[in-house]
């Protein structure tokens, strides 16, 4: 992985490809690895960019980061696309936080995008209840290091379950293990600072519906964070938007079928050069 210096943190990043940039955003409390599958595969005449988060993965969470809101993320990825000399317009790629943090993109780098994916994920504000959970989850991923070996074990405890559609939990046991091994391996304080982010994050459905650039969203048919009947409108509200559904995946059909998410994404892409 290569890194870089950005703003007040340094991030790391895994490249492949040449040709016209596609940027990867990935969930939470995920790494850029959430992505091999698909970028291994290629996608010819695509150079394809896949960070991790700053205090996710191995970039650095600078000191005394209490929140990283998603406009901070997108920041990032602003400044890291500078890094790079990268001049160009590129196609933005988020999955659930990943794709709160895309929106962010989008409403203050316009200029920047030549088109945006949503992957799993969402327009609207948490619930009272889901931002009240996410600051308990918080409290506890700062201060419960006693967990084996702290309370990103937990965290995949009860996420994993609600991840994966029934066909890859019962015949996928690696690809299982895989996240759950992302997920453990993260910074809790990253986590922690993150998930106040995205309690903190503000609707986009009037963006979505502005945005005058194409517009992919993709959904697992099991996916029980961002079902199929929420995400679908999504690509109706979009003025160039288009939905495409994976069969036997939940929240992450780019590591349980990545080749039909590949296939989406390259159709999508092929379009738009
Ligand atoms: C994610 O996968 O990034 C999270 O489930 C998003 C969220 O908690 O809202």
């Amino acid at each position: 992985m290569k890194s870089y210096k950005i703003n007040d943190t340094v991030l790391f990043v895994e490249e492949s490809g040449e040709g016209f940039p596609v940027l990867f955003i990935h969930g939470f409390p995920f790494d850029h690895s959430i992505w091999s599958r698909v970028c291994s595969r290629g996608i010819p005449g695509f150079r394809l960019i896949a960070p991790d988060l700053r205090g996710l993965g191995r970039s650095e969470l600078p000191d005394g980061a209490g929140t990283t809101t998603m406009e901070q993320f997108a920041d990032d990825l602003y400044a890291l696309l500078e890094a790079m000399d990268l001049t160009e317009k590129v196609v933005v790629v988020g999955l659930s936080m990943g794709g709160y943090v895309a929106m962010q993109f989008a409403r203050k780098y316009v200029d920047k995008l030549a088109g945006i994916v949503l992957c799993n994920t969402k327009t609207t504000t948490d619930p009272p209840e889901v931002a009240e959970n996410r600051r308990i989850q918080a409290e506890n991923l700062r201060t419960k290091p006693a967990f084996l070996p702290n309370y990103l074990n937990v965290v995949a405890d009860t996420m994993i379950p609600k991840l994966f559609a029934a066909k890859t939990q019962a015949e996928r046991p690696e690809i299982v293990s895989e996240l759950r091994s992302i997920i453990e391996s993260n910074n809790p304080l990253g986590a922690a600072a993150a998930t106040l982010g995205m309690a903190l994050r503000p609707d986009t459905t009037e963006l979505l519906q502005q945005l005058d650039v194409p517009v992919l969203v993709v959904c697992g048919s099991e996916d029980q964070f961002s079902p199929p009947m929420e995400m679908r409108p999504l690509a109706g509200l979009a003025k160039r938007g288009r939905y495409v559904e994976i069969a036997d995946a939940g929240h992450l059909p780019v590591m349980e079928q990545p080749e039909k998410f590949v296939e989406a994404l390259a159709g999508f892409l092929g379009e738009l050069i």
